[in-house]
């Protein structure tokens, strides 16, 4: 039996069928405004507020203070205790960068997540993250070594990528295929503001289900994902009595 962890977000787990794969690292892609950031603060607040577990999360976007209102804006009201008591790790840009080079910040990074201590882990995004490295192959390289190191310290991963198109023949990074699972977030305009769609592409070692699925983003909730699309159409009917 593959061992999973909870995502805590709902509808996710489901398709999911029960989480994603211990351990592991998955790909959160999409494009600005999709949700990848609230996904990943929910995914690390679900997890000190429902299931124990310690959660790191890296923002090369956004300091602190930001992430800390983003995250009680979306209704996530003890975002700041938990850092304040240790649940919940940020090494924000301003950390990561501390010292002079990036590896050595890595380095840094790498020796304070030893340990059982943490069990989630966001890379908040890798996109940011890879600007860092000279070349592709060089970015290939590290990426592999820093989801190993991860995996090894029992952290199970989620790294944001911005990536605009989702079917594109020939444009996906290889990043998608480097890690364990992919999920894309997808936002059309209409009318009336955003659809917002899940796919899980990809979940090694595990029967996900492929489709697509409507999601939503909403204060005081986060994100939850619809499994029965007609709902989630009743639910934007304006003119509907529910
Ligand atoms: N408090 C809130 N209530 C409802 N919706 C919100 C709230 N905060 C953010 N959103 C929605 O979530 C979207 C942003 O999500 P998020 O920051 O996770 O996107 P992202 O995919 O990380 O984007 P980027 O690539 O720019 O980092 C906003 O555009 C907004 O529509
Ligand atoms: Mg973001």
């Amino acid at each position: 039996m593959v061992e999973l962890t909870k995502t805590g977000i709902d509808g996710l787990d489901e398709i999911l069928n029960g989480g994603i794969v211990k351990n592991s690292t998955t790909l959160v892609s999409g494009n600005p405004g999709a949700g990848k950031s609230i996904l990943g603060l929910q995914y690390i607040y679900n997890g000190v507020e429902q299931f124990d577990e310690k959660g790191v999360f890296l923002s090369f976007e956004e300091n602190e203070q930001d992430l800390r209102e983003a995250a009680e804006s979306i209704g996530f009201e003890n975002w700041g205790d938990h850092v304040e008591e240790g649940n919940i790790k940020i090494y924000d840009k301003k950390e990561l960068l501390r010292e002079n080079d990036f590896n050595s910040s890595l380095e840094l990074l790498l020796g304070e997540l030893d340990g059982d201590d943490y069990e989630r882990l966001v890379l908040d995004s890798l996109t940011m993250f890879q600007l860092f490295f000279d070349s592709e192959r060089e970015k290939r390289t590290y990426l592999l070594k820093f989801t190993d190191i991860l995996s090894e310290n029992n952290l199970t991963t989620l790294m944001t990528n911005e990536q605009g198109t989702v079917f594109p023949e020939t444009d996906i990074g290889l990043e998608n295929f480097l890690t364990d699972g992919n999920i894309f977030l997808l936002q059309t305009p209409t009318d009336s503001g955003v659809n917002r769609y899940a796919w899980v592409a990809k979940m090694r070692k595990k029967n996900i289900d492929t489709d697509i699925f409507p999601m939503e983003i909403l204060e005081g909730n986060g994100i939850t994902v619809h499994e029965n699309a007609s709902a989630f159409s009743m639910m934007n009917d304006n003119d509907s009595p529910l």
